[in-house]
């Protein structure tokens, strides 16, 4: 069972600063930790350690999982993560370390959580170019992941104290780093198809990366009709292979059941998200269990009602976008 509550983490303490060895040590024990970047300040945590994954969602405070990026020291890193192609090489040869992601292909057997990829066969992958990023990435040895460090409805941060206005009655260890160079979120490259596409614009232009491919990108940047969305909106959904049925508390005869809370039922098969109801752990075993269950012979899943409070919301929406329902029933 996870210590750790939404609750908890909210009123804990408040934002504080420390130093990239402390932060090291943090980050190896499956904390988070606010680090900067050349671009933008990030919430740092291990990417292949789901709860740490989890907890960076609750810091967000996002109705939604979106995906990550996972911060490496260098392209040879990526090889352990991804499947990666000519083009991703030619583009981080000629941008890395810098504000540049590319999303690759994901490999099968990768140790990235897959709650840092939202579910998806894809993962975003940078080398930042801050020393003190850098630093920490070399030091803990371990692939990070870091969506801005804001909550969801704040702006990005470019400063150290930004982060801690941020985040104010929130215990958060940032490591300060000075004024990010660039300030402005790294460019977005999909190079997981033959057709590589601009996901998000940035200091690294889209002529830029044409010179270096040498063809065109496709624009993905804004959605079909013309209307500006948040990124994270405009990817592929997680979409499981078995049909999902929500808000069940009987499970049918030969349906998978994911419950959460405490359940006295004797059915067969059956994952518990969190026994204890923790939102926390149910979002950290969100992605992996879902999978495990799609793998056994049954013809649907049935999933038990998950409160719509703190990564409940997050969680709820993947449902219903899984299950092919609208993400908020009241729109
Ligand atoms: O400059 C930056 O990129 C900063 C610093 C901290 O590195 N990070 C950042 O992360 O801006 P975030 O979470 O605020 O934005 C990451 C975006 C997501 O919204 C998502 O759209 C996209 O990256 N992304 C991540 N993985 C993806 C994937 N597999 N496919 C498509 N888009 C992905
Ligand atoms: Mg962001």
């Amino acid at each position: 069972m996870l210590s750790l509550n939404l609750n908890a983490m909210r009123m804990d303490g408040s934002p504080y600063f420390t130093d990239s060895t402390e932060a090291t040590r943090l980050l190896k024990a499956g904390e988070v930790v606010a680090i900067p970047t050349e671009t933008v300040y990030g919430l740092a945590a291990d990417a292949t350690n789901d709860t740490a994954i989890a907890k960076i969602y609750a810091y967000k405070s996002r109705p939604q999982f979106n995906p990550l990026i996972v911060h490496v020291l260098d392209w040879r890193h990526c090889e352990h993560y991804a499947n990666p192609c000519e083009k991703a090489h030619r583009l981080a040869e000629a941008f890395w370390p810098g504000p540049l992601t590319l999303v690759l292909p994901s490999l099968p057997q990768s140790s990235i959580s897959p709650l840092c990829r939202a579910g998806l066969p894809t993962i975003a992958l940078r080398s930042p170019s801050h020393p003190v990023a850098r630093k920490i990435l070399k030091e803990t040895g371990l692939p990070l992941a870091a969506p801005s460090a804001n909550p969801s409805t704040h702006l990005s941060p470019t400063k150290a104290e930004h982060v801690k206005q941020a985040f104010q009655g929130v215990s958060l260890p940032i490591v300060e780093g000075g004024e990010c160079a660039i300030g402005l979120e790294s460019t977005i490259v999909d190079v997981s198809t033959s057709s590589p596409a601009l996901l998000r614009h940035g200091s690294i232009l889209k002529e830029f990366i044409e010179a270096v491919l040498g063809e065109a990108l496709e624009d993905h940047t804004r959605p079909r009709d013309g209307q500006v969305k948040s990124p994270g909106q405009m990817i592929r959904h997680y979409a499981p292979s078995k049909p999902l049925r929500l808000n069940v508390t009987t499970p049918r005869e030969g349906d998978g059941y994911l419950a959460f809370g405490p359940y006295q039922g004797f059915h067969h098969p059956i994952l518990n998200l969190s026994p204890s109801g923790d939102l926390i752990e149910a979002a950290a075993h969100f992605f992996s269990m879902l999978h495990q269950l799609q793998m056994l012979p049954i013809t649907e899943i049935s999933v038990a009602p998950i409160p719509m409070k703190g990564l409940g919301l997050a969680i709820n929406d993947k449902l219903r976008r899984a299950a092919c329902l609208s993400p908020h029933p009241d729109q």
